[in-house]
């Protein structure tokens, strides 16, 4: 049996030369993605680093490159959601058939992720989010002579830590970048930030996590349970970990829109 793509597609060849308009492909498309395991679900990844500015040209970054979110908003598009992807400064294009806000900072990102998850049913945290900012954001370039001896730093917000509030009825997921103890850290932040899953990654290692294309990680849940996926590409991590959330009761219980 052909799929609504494969159909739409045979159904132009065989219209005696008729070409395929665009919009059908789409809506050809869309109906192929409604019949994932997220169908009819809002998702919001956030993505990538913050760049938290000092001057008009410097500022204070990590190395995300936003690959592992990326990765989990394609992959719950392909799996049926509607996604929102709100990204930090990232060398990434795409995904196709996601709704992308790209921001710079901690601030903007906040803003954009609590607009979008407002009505959403996951929220994934994937962004490593600056915990501090420059306390004064210079309008000009601070030159060698005058500058400071020290940057003042004041922190920001915590948007998962906030999250509880704006979309207390979404299934929440964090992120946890450990270099060590990974287990008690992320347990830890698993409670403090009250998620429901905390997926918690050893970025010490060179193989996996930050600026890699493969990822290993083990999930702590808010029941206790605990996964662990072995190393493999951040898509395919993904993909298992969209499976993993889907089959939360809270997820999978909520009827198809
Ligand atoms: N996070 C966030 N807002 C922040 C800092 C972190 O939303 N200001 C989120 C990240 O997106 C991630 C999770 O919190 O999902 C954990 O981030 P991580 O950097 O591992 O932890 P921190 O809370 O920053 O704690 P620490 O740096 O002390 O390990």
């Amino acid at each position: 049996m052909l799929g609504p793509v494969e159909g739409a597609l045979a159904s132009g060849e065989r219209g005696m030369g008729r070409m395929i308009e665009p919009d059908e492909i789409v809506r050809a498309i869309d109906a192929t993605r409604r019949e994932g395991i997220l169908s009819g679900r809002r998702v919001v990844v956030s993505a990538g680093p913050t760049f938290e500015s000092l001057d008009p040209v410097r500022f204070l970054g990590n190395r995300s490159s936003g690959r592992m979110g990326f990765a989990l908003a394609s992959e719950a598009a392909q799996l049926g959601a509607r996604v929102t992807l709100v990204a930090g400064p990232v060398n990434l294009e795409g995904p196709s058939g996601v709704d992308r806000i790209d921001v710079t900072d901690a601030l903007s990102m906040e803003a954009a992720v609590y607009e979008a998850a407002a009505g959403a049913d996951l929220v994934i945290m994937a962004a490593a989010v600056s915990d501090f900012r420059p306390a004064v954001r210079e309008e000009q370039k601070i030159k060698k002579g005058g500058g400071p001896a020290a940057i003042e730093l004041v922190e920001n917000p915590d948007i998962l830590c906030g999250l509880a509030d704006k979309a207390p009825s979404a299934v929440r997921v964090g992120f946890a970048a450990e270099t060590e103890d990974l287990e008690k850290n992320a347990t830890a932040k698993l409670l403090a930030k009250d998620v429901d899953y905390l997926v918690a990654n050893d970025v010490s290692r060179a193989d996996i996590g930050f600026d890699s294309e493969a990822n290993e990680v083990t999930v702590f849940g808010r029941d206790g349970s605990v996964v662990h996926l072995s190393r493999r590409p951040k898509i395919e991590i993904a993909a298992e970990l969209l499976k993993l959330f889907a089959r939360d009761e809270r997820l999978s219980a909520r009827a198809n829109l």
